[in-house]
């Protein structure tokens, strides 16, 4: 259990260090978060911290995220290395180890697959990566419905993101990273024999 005090001090961290529309989605991630953790039985203060967490690295200079990714000790792999948009995610992960030392593998995974998901994510993880897309902030029209089926249908609700973010990548031309293509498979497969998941 982290302590509301330790909690504070990283939210002061974000207010001082983020923009404020930055911090404001922070928030409003970490509220989802709670949320969709409280729905699915999932420890609700490690699912506030980890969203407080995800985008702790986003606005820092590239270069600096490249070096917490290598102190963190992940290889980018090809994809990462041509969006340079995705390597806050790997990047956090190297800043919160050595700013406040946590080591905790859900919150180190949830943070680290924020932007791309990763088939073998556990549901930590999976909560944040949903939270981050379903956020108040986030205005358009096919949101409405993955919000109503997230707390109820985690997996359904998670198919929905990934064919949303498939479908936006497909229309802008732009790179897939191959593990959120890897996480929908995962999930359909899963939906399809419910008792294997
Ligand atoms: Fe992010
Ligand atoms: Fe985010």
């Amino acid at each position: 259990m982290y302590k509301e005090a330790f909690i504070d001090q990283i939210i002061r961290h974000l207010e001082e260090n983020l923009s404020e529309y930055r911090y404001k989605h922070t928030l409003e991630v970490a509220n989802t978060a709670e949320k969709l953790a409280l729905a699915n039985n999932i420890d609700q203060n490690k699912a506030r911290l980890a969203a407080l967490l995800h985008d702790i690295s986003k606005e820092m200079p590239l270069i600096k995220q490249i070096a917490y990714v290598k102190l963190a000790g992940i290889e980018l792999d090809d994809c990462q290395k041509k969006i340079p948009a995705i390597i806050h995610a790997p990047a956090a992960v190297g800043f919160i180890q050595e700013k406040w030392e946590i080591n905790d593998p859900d919150i180190l995974e949830a943070v680290r697959y924020h932007t791309t998901g990763h088939p073998e994510m556990g549901d930590l993880a999976k909560i944040i990566f949903a939270a981050d897309f379903i956020e108040p902030g986030r205005k358009f029209s096919r949101l409405e419905k993955v919000r109503e089926i997230l707390p109820s249908d985690l997996t359904k609700g998670l198919i929905m993101i990934c064919n949303e973010m498939v479908y936006y990548h497909l229309q802008a031309n732009k790179l897939i990273h191959p593990t959120t293509i890897e996480l929908r498979n995962k999930l359909l497969i899963c939906q399809e024999e419910i008792a294997g998941c």
